[in-house]
């Protein structure tokens, strides 16, 4: 396992209790029952209007989800900054191959084989030239509106072996798990942050730049708990250590942020970060001779893995409220 090395021992316990333990604002952790239903609702029908959709294959992850719910979606969502820049102005005029090749149809050099091959109308009249200009939300193709043209907000629950990077000589990838047509959109479709190949849980994806950077931004404070299995007994002190704010990791020149850990058992805790340094997690035991060997995050903000099962996905709405 890749385990880095944690962070100097020059950080003595003395220190860390004079340190000021610096104030947060507490947000409780445990999901409330609305909570949880208004993220299964939303997960659900984002699932059968998008995912089905986009695999081409006509069913989504959440089928059953789906069916139980099709009120009140979208109650807690509210106009987040970073989904008022999202891909694509409503209501603006794009050519039609920019407007396919965006949303990962085909390739602009493809577009007029891809209008032969399938029916292609804006307000039901056929498209026949790469040149035509239309509404996203005019077009159709075989008669189902466009794969989410304004962008995509992706939450998977990542199975253990698979990075997080597209790089072919890192190994098998979390992208591969994604359908082909998301994997082909423009801007492409990234994870927000990165979990770490051994890691498992809750990953989001976007295309939507702006957004990635909002929800990967220290400043917006999301809290991301993870759930963690060292070898050694966790020591009672790592508690107020990590609350400090003053855990200075080995290459780092800033202090991790301040953060909640609760003792489970012996071998196991649970930890929020509100911000993704690299290994974070790891290293922040590792300051303990604690080794990580199981490690999933569990929750994003308000947002858990509902009943999605390892390698299952879901969209989101681009304005989710990750704070609410
Ligand atoms: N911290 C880690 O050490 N690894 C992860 O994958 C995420 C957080």
């Amino acid at each position: 396992m890749e385990i880095c090395v944690g962070a100097p021992r020059h950080t003595s316990p003395r220190r860390h209790h004079r340190a000021r333990i610096a104030h947060r604002a507490s947000r409780p952790w445990a999901l409330d029952t609305r909570v949880v239903m208004a993220m299964a609702m939303t997960m659900a029908t984002a699932a059968t209007a998008a995912t089905a959709r986009a695999r081409g294959d006509g069913r989504a992850p959440q089928d059953a989800l789906a069916k139980k719910s099709r009120t009140s979606l979208g109650r807690r969502c509210t106009v987040a900054r970073a989904a008022s820049s999202a891909n694509n102005a409503k209501g603006k005029l794009e050519r039609i191959d920019g407007l396919l090749s965006r949303c990962g149809y085909c390739a602009r050099s493809e577009v007029k084989g891809f209008l032969r091959a399938h029916e292609v109308v804006a307000l039901e009249a056929p498209v026949t030239s790469a040149s035509a200009k239309a509404r996203a939300e005019d077009v159709c193709i075989d008669g189902q509106p466009l794969d989410n043209p304004n962008g995509v907000l992706v939450v998977m629950n990542k199975p253990s072996g698979l990075v997080c990077s597209h790089d072919a000589r890192e190994g098998a990838n979390v992208y591969a798990l994604l359908p082909e047509r998301w994997r082909a959109r423009k801007p492409s479709v990234e994870t927000v942050g990165r979990l770490d190949k051994d890691t498992t849980g809750l990953l989001l994806f976007t295309d939507v730049g702006a957004l990635n950077h909002t929800l990967t931004s220290p400043k917006k404070d999301i809290g991301k708990w993870y759930r963690v299995r060292v070898d050694k007994e966790i020591p009672q002190a790592c508690v107020e250590v990590f609350a400090s704010g003053t855990l200075t990791l080995e290459g780092e020149t800033k202090a991790c942020k301040p953060a909640r850990c609760e003792i489970l058992g012996p071998y196991e805790a649970r930890l929020e970060l509100t911000e993704g340094k690299y290994h974070q997690v790891k290293r922040m035991f590792a300051f303990f001779d604690c080794t990580v060997i199981e490690l999933h995050r569990e929750s994003f903000g308000v947002l858990n893995l509902g009943s999605l099962k390892p390698g299952e996905y879901t969209t989101l709405p681009l304005d989710f409220d990750f704070a609410a």
